[in-house]
């Protein structure tokens, strides 16, 4: 057999501390299907985090970045230092001296992927990134290998554990919001800051990579629409299980006439779904093709050793394509890079869906009859439409609507009128609604 080939992380923490510890123990089974060994040499870390049991005495440990992805014995550099501006630094410079490069970091890719790839092609390295996107799911390697004789029409994911453990606690615990933040905060499954998990940032940054392999179109971040799961009120689950379906926090994109959809959002999804009753931290990617059908790839999406198997995925696949022709291995992007498409970018306005509506109006003669002629005004249909009786004391009731599919700028239309409406207490809450089937994408 071969050397080892030896690798330096960045960024020794419970990620990397959980690849080290998979590699060692599993280094036989490994060197088996990588045909050699891999072994991790160096380290950069301000310590060593030993959570995962792990061998140390071989591990030369440093402070300085620029010492491992300048270092000549380094054939491979895992980076796990989160964050933008000094990973995208440490990787460049790591592909400029000819090193290839592993990441588990969705924001980098999805912001600076482009400029990467296009430095790792000009100089004949790998640049892998399985692990950023749903965690230790295969993901990646499925759409980009796996699904390569299709065109993808769409794929839906819940690829943030945090927001949709937080949703899942909503509706089993009938909690709101806040007090389930505090509780995932408390598990350690949201972190202090969450703002990245919960107004739909880190989705957005995976959805971006998805998009681009599953349609071969370049990374654009910038132009994901985003909204996060801060808003969803206590009554809104419990309304949505009522009719039959679980909101879930989705990255949704699609290939449409007018483009490609990016957007992630809360969305209602009728509970008979499979991907609806993905509950707690866990990740799934629903995916719609045109010669498999739907495909459903479901598991942890964070975790020392989930997130460590999806990296060591990458290792091997880098040792096994050591030997081979730099333009003859899988293209970074799933397509050849100069057969990317720039498939405009669908405006939110533009997107269409289904809608679930709630207003709160007083309990009134006429209400429901003006708000249902503003609807077929705008030619909106109503597939069901709910008056709850009001909470006793109260002198508001509130009316819950779904929508057939409409186009995003006639159902705002139609609330601005709704909301302008004598008698409508609160501003109308607006739900996107998807019905994940194979008709999802008939415009
Ligand atoms: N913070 C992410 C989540 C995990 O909550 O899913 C890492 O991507």
């Amino acid at each position: 057999m071969l050397n080892p080939i030896k690798v330096g992380i960045l960024g020794l923490g419970t990620v990397g501390g959980g690849t080290v510890h998979v590699l060692q123990q599993n280094a036989k089974e490994i060197a088996r299907r990588a045909g050699r060994g891999i072994i991790v040499t160096h380290a950069c870390a301000k310590e060593l985090n030993n959570t995962y049991s792990y061998q140390t005495d071989k591990i030369v440990l440093t402070k300085e970045l620029s010492e491992l992805v300048n270092h000549p014995e380094l054939d491979i550099i895992v980076e796990l230092l989160g964050g933008t501006a000094i990973a995208r630094e440490m990787t460049l410079q790591a592909i400029a001296n000819g090193k290839h490069v592993v990441t588990a970091n969705k924001a980098l890719i999805a912001k600076h992927g482009n400029e990467i790839f296009a430095a790792a092609q000009e100089k004949g390295v790998m640049v892998a990134f399985e692990a950023a996107v749903g965690g230790g799911i295969p993901i990646i390697k499925a759409i980009r290998e796996g699904l390569a004789a299709n065109k993808i029409k769409w794929a839906a994911g819940i690829i943030n554990g945090t927001s949709n453990f937080i949703l899942s606690e909503m509706r089993e615990k009938k909690s709101d919001f806040a007090d389930v933040l505090a509780e995932a905060q408390r598990l350690g499954y949201a972190e202090k800051d969450p703002t990245f998990d919960i107004e739909g940032v880190d989705a957005a940054h995976k959805l971006t990579i998805i998009a681009s392999i599953a349609f071969g179109i370049p990374l654009q971040f910038d132009k994901v629409y985003m909204e996060g799961i801060t808003n969803i009120a206590p009554e809104d689950v419990q309304y949505a299980n009522e009719l039959g379906y679980r909101i879930k926090h989705l990255g949704i994109t699609k290939r449409t006439k007018k483009g490609i959809e990016l957007r992630v959002h809360p969305t209602f999804v009728p509970n008979k779904r499979l991907i609806a009753n993905v509950e707690g931290v866990m990740n799934a990617i629903l995916i719609e093709s045109d010669a498999l059908g739907q495909s459903l790839y479901y598991g942890a999406g964070a975790g020392a050793l989930p997130t460590g198997s999806a990296i060591i995925a990458d290792l091997v696949d880098v040792t096994r394509a050591l030997t081979t022709d730099s333009d003859h291995r899988v293209p970074h992007l799933a397509f050849q890079a100069d057969a990317l498409s720039d498939l405009p970018i669908v405006p939110i306005e533009e997107i269409e869906a289904s809608y679930y509506l709630r207003l709160s109006a007083q309990d009134k003669l006429g209400v429901l009859a003006h708000v249902t002629n503003i609807l077929s005004e705008n030619a909106i249909s109503i597939e069901a439409i709910i008056q709850k009786e009001p909470i006793s004391g109260a002198e508001h009731v509130s009316i819950v609507i779904l929508t057939h599919q409409v186009v995003e700028k006639q159902i705002n239309k139609a609330i601005q009128a709704i909301e302008n409406l004598d008698g409508l207490m609160e501003k109308v809450i607006r739900i996107r609604l998807e019905m994940l089937n194979t008709e999802m994408l008939q415009n």
